[in-house]
């Protein structure tokens, strides 16, 4: 597993933005061979998502042969309830890129039957044969996607209860209001994301410390379910300095330095492209 320190959030963003971008263009996807992205919601990839509908609208990048599949949804919100994440992904990244709607796949937590529902956005990502890049953000439990601690590790999608933890933190956007936020979502399994050909986690800020602790220092574990990460082939963690709060200086060190040719996010931009 790899992991890229970057001083603060907006260099974590601009770094992991235009690593997606090189990611989309160096595969030249076409309509027959689309490039298939699994995406997270959260605070933590509003700033990608900035710079990625920068890259669009410069014409560097083009979503028109790109397949989307998120990882979670919350079970019961209505689609257009402001703090669905269908809705989320709209405001903040699909309605500002040329992406074609008939792309962008969501699991539908308002399905009739949820289990059958899960089962069917296996299929589809099965059907694009997997996932090319999923992104993903990291809760402060070490959570990937809505994989709480004890999560299965080879979990498929499914739907799960939230922790009590990811519900006080995911109330910020419900008013500060605990009760308002969803108990159940549907979630992309742990074994859903190991099967992506290659996985980009953002981490920021003092809050994920103590999970990156977890997840870059010590053994695979179901209580930090994203350090079932190490033992996927092509893994990165991205993260700023905050984040890298708890580990050991020498560990921090030891990235940094493994890394330092890959770290100026001028370095992921096609030569025409940079300033
Ligand atoms: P955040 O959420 O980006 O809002 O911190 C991350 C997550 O829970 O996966």
């Amino acid at each position: 597993m790899r992991m890229i320190v970057q001083r603060d959030y907006d260099q974590m963003s601009l770094w992991a933005g235009r690593y997606v971008a090189r990611s989309i263009y160096m595969a030249e996807p076409k309509q027959n061979s689309p490039f298939v992205l699994g995406l997270p919601t959260g605070s933590t990839p509003l700033g990608m998502y900035r710079v990625l509908i920068d890259l669009c609208r410069k014409g560097t990048i083009s979503f028109q042969n790109v397949i989307t599949f998120n990882m979670d949804e919350y079970v019961g919100l209505p689609i257009d309830h402001p703090e669905s994440y269908r809705r989320f992904m709209e405001d903040h990244f699909f309605n500002h890129i040329d992406i074609p709607k008939e792309n962008i796949n969501f699991l539908d937590g308002n399905a009739g039957d949820l289990k059958e529902e899960c089962m069917r956005y296996e299929e589809a990502i099965g059907s694009f044969e997997g996932i090319d890049l999923f992104v993903g953000g990291i809760g402060n439990d070490g959570h990937i996607a809505f994989n709480e601690p004890g999560s299965s590790l080879s979990s498929r999608t499914r739907i799960k209860t939230l922790a009590e933890e990811t519900r006080a933190a995911n109330s910020r956007f419900f008013g500060e209001e605990i009760s308002q936020v969803p108990t159940y979502a549907l979630t992309v399994g742990v074994g859903t994301v190991m099967d992506a050909r290659e996985v980009l986690i953002l981490a920021s800020g003092l809050n994920k410390a103590r999970a990156l602790k977890h997840v870059v220092e010590e053994g695979i574990n179901h209580m930090w379910t994203v350090s079932a990460m190490q033992l996927h082939s092509r893994a990165t963690i991205l993260c700023d300095e905050d984040a890298t709060d708890e580990l050991k200086v020498g560990t921090v060190k030891y990235f940094k330095q493994m890394e330092q040719r890959n770290l100026d996010p001028d370095s992921l931009l096609p030569p025409e492209a940079r300033s």
